[in-house]
């Protein structure tokens, strides 16, 4: 038995859904553990796109159990939607492959309402939230007043608790940031609507992870957003609101440390950001615009242009660190193909030092300079390259030096968006 976890080692949006949709077809399970729906995981199969928010990507190979655990926040109208989308594309979704943790928190229309109101009340300065509730959700959790799905079954304490928050929340809506009140009543009785569908696909997934671990069954449990978001450690504020780091698995499943065997971090080859924040290696240039073109950069939540600057090997060395990194997978390599030459930070310049780690401090990191290795680019296409000696000496020098400057090997090579595009190195569950 031996489980994966896979995280991202940017700013999210780093193909995590192409290899979460290929490590699935080898898991028992498949276990989500923080964020909601500010999530967006592309999948493509038969050539067809689909967009997972919020189901972990494996739902599309047929019986497996995905688990949306306790540490997700979960927007029901959102999961409905997501049910009944992929029920139209002929994916069968019931409690027998679906579950979600009775003890994960529910978005509720005040914390959508709170988050747009804030954005638009800080202006220039926003953070540039994805608008889904789902920092005044992770509020309302650490506040002590969040609703979780264990009280959609109880319709008593449902009403007391939609009341009790809206209370303060009108306050703040009305009197704080102009916004309109809610009403307690519409809500109760859509919750109530929605609660009625969702019920049997709430459980406790801790006990069914547990027992899955006990049966020597494998599990793949799917981080979202990426290492530099997270709360404790990305680039504090503009960060989201859950720990996606590796660690968090244990805490968003309701399992041990010792469940976790694997962590594959999923690294685009160059890197994006949506959102505001410091970027230390953004292209603000041609070669930014060309890499967006190419890579389609376009949020999969909001449709957001992606900033895109090159690979910043700064970050993720700070990824292996925080998530304890034992493999990486490469992503969308063959957007990099027709640039003469490419770049790689390998380090910072601050003050005429050179630093090796992020600094914490967000003026410290708008000053930062990055130290860049050029390597020469390759023009032939990767598309088609089904092995590591099929890819031009450029390519395999590049990914060299990522191996090289992080001390971590490769494991999986995505070279596009198709599944049978990915060159395996080695099998992320192997126990070697
Ligand atoms: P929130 O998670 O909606 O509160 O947004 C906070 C920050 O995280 C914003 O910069 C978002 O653009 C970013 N973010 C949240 N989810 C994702 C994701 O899945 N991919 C990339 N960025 C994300």
């Amino acid at each position: 038995m031996s489980n994966v976890v896979i995280v991202g080692t940017q700013w999210g949006d780093e193909g995590k859904g192409k290899v979460v949709d290929r490590l699935a077809a080898r898991a028992d399970l498949i276990v989500r553990f923080q964020g909601g729906n500010n999530a967006g995981h592309t999948l493509v199969v038969n050539g067809e796109q689909t967009i997972c928010h919020l189901i972990p990507s494996g739902i599309l190979h047929k019986g497996k159990k995905c688990l949306i655990g306790n540490g997700v926040v979960v927007d029901p109208e959102v999961l409905l939607e997501e049910i009944e989308n992929l029920t139209d594309k002929g994916v069968t979704i019931a409690p027998a492959n679906l579950s979600l943790s009775e003890k994960a928190h529910i978005i509720m229309p005040y914390h959508k309402a709170m988050d747009h109101a804030r954005e638009k009340a800080k202006g220039k300065e926003k953070i540039g939230t994805t608008g889904r509730g789902i920092g005044p959700c992770y509020e309302d959790k650490a506040g002590r007043v969040g609703i979780r799905a264990v009280d959609l079954f109880d319709p008593d304490l449902l009403k007391e608790k939609i009341e009790g928050n809206l209370k303060e929340k009108n306050f703040y809506l009305t009197q704080f940031f102009n916004a309109k009140a809610l009403d307690a009543n519409q809500i109760f009785d859509r919750y109530c609507e929605m609660a009625k569908i969702l019920r049997p696909f709430i459980r406790n997934t801790s006990l069914m992870v547990d027992l899955a671990a006990k049966e020597g069954k494998k599990i793949l449990f799917e981080g979202a957003q990426g290492t530099h978001l997270d709360i404790d450690h990305g680039t504090y504020p503009f960060v989201t609101s859950s720990n996606p780091v590796a660690g968090s698995a244990c805490a968003g499943v309701g399992v041990g440390p010792d469940k976790l065997h694997h962590v594959v971090g999923i690294v685009k080859a160059y890197t994006t950001r949506v959102g505001s924040g410091p970027f230390a290696t953004e292209l603000l240039d041609d070669t930014g615009d060309y890499i967006q073109e190419k890579g389609s950069e376009f949020g999969a939540t909001t449709g957001r242009r992606r900033r895109c600057g090159w690979l910043d090997l700064v970050m993720i060395r700070d990824s292996v660190r925080l998530n304890g990194l034992t493999s990486l997978s490469i992503t969308k390599l063959d957007v990099l193909t027709g640039l003469d030459t490419l770049k790689i930070c390998v380090a910072y310049e601050l003050e005429g030092k050179r630093i090796e780690a992020t600094p914490a401090s967000l003026k410290e990191l708008a000053q930062c300079r990055p130290v860049f290795e050029e390597l020469p680019g390759w023009k032939d296409e990767i598309a088609s390259a089904k092995t590591l000696n099929q890819l031009p000496a450029e390519t395999t020098n590049y990914l060299n030096v990522i191996e090289e400057k992080t001390g971590v090997p490769i494991s999986i090579l995505s070279v596009g968006p198709m599944r049978d595009q990915t060159i395996e190195i080695k099998d992320p569950f192997s126990r070697s």
